[in-house]
This record gives structure tokens, sequence and C-alpha cells, in this order.
């Protein structure tokens, strides 16, 4: 057998390494519309792309003969001891990813010593999430109310989700209008979705995923269709102004903050002003974030934001960050310029459509060790020891 042939089939039996060849795996599994939703950005997609960019702008030292290794990875949210900084972030309908959506991503959270935030447009509800987990997540909550009815949507998922056992809000506020995510109209990605013969063939030649997806029906914000019904449901996220709001003030954000008990975390802050204001009203951290370049094409970049918000906020209460993360590196650059934990959304959802639950726990597992890696290779042995001497601005490239 020659040496090439030989590389090849290791290669190959090795299985994803990467969060990329995680998403490789990820767009053959899925069809085109899906792929489209979980991919996708909005516009040019040049925030989306900006996220990950800003990373490489970031050097790390490298200490040597420091004897350290990498051994302490635990951070702390929202009072739950973490034994690596990464959670994952709310993403809704992650259903259409993969059959057992939020169930399965939760558990293995839990099997990787993190923990997800259940976004309000999940595809299993608070409750069927809670049952499928021995510990208690994190709530996501779109401020959503009926503008015809004047429905508070919000106080019911905020109630379910304390019944539930939920330890801790985010409040998504980078919604007020959806994104205009181009690649999702092109690809009739809609409630309910736009099918035409080859839209309908790029599922059916996945049988894995149509199956699935067919014997389940795990698809929209499940929470919506059980408060509204199904045809109201469809009929408010199809039209989405029905729901979206972007009348909402601070005041609003005050008393959403009031109803919950325990700590509230404002998610979808690029602004420090923004997050010292969210903090004066009560919030117990601030999560960085452009929803992943799905909202604002032209926001900074998750991480271009975190510095100056650390600044103003960071002695107060945590700043967490997401938006790009796709390796240990990145992760310990985020730490190093003060976010407390990482979130990521595309990265596990990849995990997902590829390998169900299992996919969940090796996207988690990969970034443990890449960060392990990343640690030693600095010379440094706990996370908690990351600071802003860590990372230097790389120089411009010609
Ligand atoms: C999201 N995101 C999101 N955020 C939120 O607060 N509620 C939600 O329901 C969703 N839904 C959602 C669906 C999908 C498919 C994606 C990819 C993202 C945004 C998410 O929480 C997070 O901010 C970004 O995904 C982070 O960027 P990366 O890790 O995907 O680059």
């Amino acid at each position: 057998m020659s040496e090439g042939l030989r590389f090849a089939l290791t290669a190959r039996s090795e299985g994803p390494i990467t969060i990329a060849d995680y998403r490789r795996s990820a767009r053959r599994a899925l069809p085109a519309m899906v792929w489209a939703y979980v991919d996708g950005g909005a516009e040019t997609g040049l925030t989306m792309a900006d996220n990950c960019a800003a990373f490489d702008r970031w050097t790390l030292r490298s200490r040597v003969l420091t004897g350290n290794s990498g051994t302490k990875l635990d951070t702390t949210v929202a009072g739950t001891a973490l034994s690596l900084p990464v959670f994952l972030s709310p993403t809704g309908m992650t259903g259409l990813a993969h059959w057992q959506g939020e169930r399965a991503a939760a558990r293995a959270a839990e099997a990787a010593g993190t923990r997800a935030v259940i976004s309000t447009a999940s595809s299993y509800t608070v409750e069927e999430v809670a049952e499928a987990t021995a510990d208690d997540h994190f709530f996501q909550l779109y401020p959503w109310t009926s503008r015809t009815t004047g429905e508070p949507l919000s106080g019911k998922f905020i109630d379910r989700a304390r019944t539930a056992g939920y330890t801790a809000l985010f409040v998504t506020v980078d919604v007020p209008t959806a994104g205009n995510r181009i690649g999702e109209r092109k690809h009739g990605m809609g409630i309910p979705p736009t099918l035409t013969p080859g839209r309908a063939l790029s599922a059916a030649v996945r049988p894995r995923w149509a199956y699935g997806f067919l014997r389940h029906q795990r698809i929209s914000a499940r929470m919506l269709v059980d408060e509204r019904g199904t045809k109201a449901a469809v009929a408010s996220a199809r039209t989405q102004q029905n729901l979206l709001r972007p009348d909402l003030v601070w005041d609003d954000f005050g008393r959403i903050r009031d109803l919950w008990p325990g700590p509230v975390y404002i998610k979808g802050i690029l602004d420090a002003e923004d997050a010292c204001r969210a903090v004066d009203l009560g919030a117990d951290g601030v999560l960085v974030s452009n929803h992943g370049g799905r909202q604002l094409d032209g926001a900074p970049a998750a991480l271009d934001a975190l510095p100056a918000v650390v600044d103003r906020v960071g002695s107060r209460v945590p700043v967490f960050l997401d938006g790009g993360v796709r390796r240990g590196t990145d992760v310990v650059k985020a730490l190093a310029l003060g976010a407390t934990a990482v979130g990521i959304g595309r990265p596990y959802v990849y995990g997902l459509a590829a390998r169900g639950q299992a996919g969940v726990e090796h996207v988690l597992e990969i970034f443990r060790q890449e960060i392990v890696r990343t640690l030693t290779l600095m010379g440094v042995d706990d996370v908690a020891d990351l600071n802003r001497s860590h990372v230097q601005r790389a120089a411009a490239r010609p």
C-alpha cells in the first residue's frame, strides 16, 4: 500500500478532529435550507466572518520552562461550577439540525461539565429538556408579546422556566426586528418553509435527517405553540412582527429583571454604555454578542467589542462572549481579554447535525483538549490566571 493511500485511509478513519471538520460533516448531513439557517449570517455575512477573523488579530504570549500544563479549566457561571469555560449559547429550532435537538445538546453539555442555555424558540420545551437532564440549565428569553392581543408571552415563558428549575435567565436584546438573512430567504427557510422540488430533493437525499424530521416533527418554537396554539404560533412566527418588539426600552428590561428571582444576564451587548446601563438596572452579567452575525451586518466583531465592556463593567459583574469561537486558542484569547466564559452556537449545532449527542460531546471535548494544549504551550496552569498580558495585537499583515 502506498504511503499516500495509507495516510488517506488513516486520516479518514480518525473522523472529525476540529470544529472545521464538524462544519463540513454538518453541511453534508443537512438539507440546503436547514444549512442556510444554521450557518448563515445577515446580509453579506461581514460581521459573521469578522467574529472569527477578530481572533486572528491577537497573538498569544508563550513562556517556556514554567512547568505548567493547563490543569485548571474551571469557572463559575450563574453560581454553577463549570469544569470547562465554554457553554452552549441558545439556538432556536435546534431540532432542525437533529431531531434530538436541545435535549441531546443539554445532555452533552452536562457530560462535559458545562451547561446549555435553552432558547425561547427551542424545539423542545423547557420542561422536556429538564426531564431529559440531571442538572439545572439556563433559560434564554426573547421578550415576546403579541402586539395584536397584548398577550404577555414573556411572563409565561419565565414562569415555566422557573417552575422547571432553570437557574439563570439570559435576556436577548439584539432582536428588535429580524435580521436580513439572505441565504435563508433564498432557500425558502421560513415558517412554514417554502418547498420546491429541488428543496424537497435536498432533504430526500439525506434519508437519516429526513426520517428524524418526519418521524419526530421536532420543529419550530415548541413553547410558542403551547402558549398560542399551532395556527396562531405559525401565523405570528410567519409575520414575526406580531412577536418582535422594536419598541422595548430599558424600563422593560428592568421589569423583566424583577420577574426573575435568580441571576439575569443581558445577551446581545456590544456597547460599553449599554453594558453599564444594564448593570445599573440589575443585570448580574453581560454576554457580549452580535448574535453570531445574524442580526446587524456591519456590527463589530464580538471579540473587538469585549475589552471596552470589560473595562466598563468587568469589576462589577462577569462578562461573557459568544461569536466566532471555533478553537481552543479563541477561548483562551477571549478569557485573556476579560471574559469569564465563552458561548458557542454553530459549533455545537454542527456536532449535533453530524452525530447527535455524541457529536456535541465530541465538539466540547475538542475544545477542552485544545484549551489544555494552548495553556500548556503558553506556560499557564489555570484559566483564572489569564489576563491581558497573555495577548498582544498581531502585527498588521501585508
Ligand atoms: C442563534 N442565536 C440565538 N440567540 C438567542 O439568543 N436565541 C436564539 O434562539 C438563537 N437562535 C440561534 C439559532 C442559530 C441556528 C444560531 C447559529 C444562532 C445566537 C447564538 O446564541 C449565539 O449568539 C451565536 O450563535 C454565537 O455565534 P457562533 O458561535 O455561532 O459563531
